[in-house]
């Protein structure tokens, strides 16, 4: 066989392996293992509701929530955002915090009650600001600008 053509051959099938192996690449769950999967995340969520109860300034906002179907959804939401095998099924948070006119201090008041709730989980500190920035992209839909 002719040189060129097996070097043809040779980047061919170079080219096809390189994108079989991007193919199957495995999705970054690392994130997700830092919070302590599921489990571990739903254990944060519990520990922010126990904090939001007590924070002034953002518990009247709360009152008379429905605590269990809360937690579900959150508890998903950030399972998924964190790169898990969870899928969000609650309402669109455009819409759902729409009427409820939350001001920055509330939503900072938020963001640091959860980053309390995983210091009470021992969440490595570089998971819990990986954490942060992927609900950062959420923000605008929260406080509907
Ligand atoms: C990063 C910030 C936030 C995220 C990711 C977030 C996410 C969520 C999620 C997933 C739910 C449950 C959705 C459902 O059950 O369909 C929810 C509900 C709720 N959120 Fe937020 N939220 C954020 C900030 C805030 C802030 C700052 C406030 C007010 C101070 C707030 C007030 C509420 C209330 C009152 C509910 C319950 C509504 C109801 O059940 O009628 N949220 N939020």
């Amino acid at each position: 066989m002719p040189k060129t053509y097996i070097s043809v051959l040779m980047i061919t099938a170079g080219l096809l392996l390189s994108g079989c192996q991007s193919l199957h690449k495995e999705p970054d769950n690392n994130l997700y293992l830092q919070l302590g999967e599921r489990t571990g995340i739903a254990s944060v969520v519990e520990d922010l509701l126990y904090l939001i109860v007590d924070d002034e300034r953002i518990n009247e906002q709360f009152k008379g929530m429905d605590v269990a179907q809360f937690h579900r959804n959150l508890t998903d939401q950030l399972c998924e955002l964190s790169g898990g095998p969870c899928e969000y099924s609650g309402r669109k948070m455009r819409e759902l915090h729409a009427a409820m006119g939350i001001t920055d201090t509330q939503f900072n008041a938020l963001a640091e009650n959860l980053i309390l709730a995983m210091e009470k989980n021992h969440v490595p500190t570089a998971a819990q600001n990986r954490l942060i920035k992927q609900l950062l992209p959420l923000y605008p839909d929260i406080r509907h600008l």
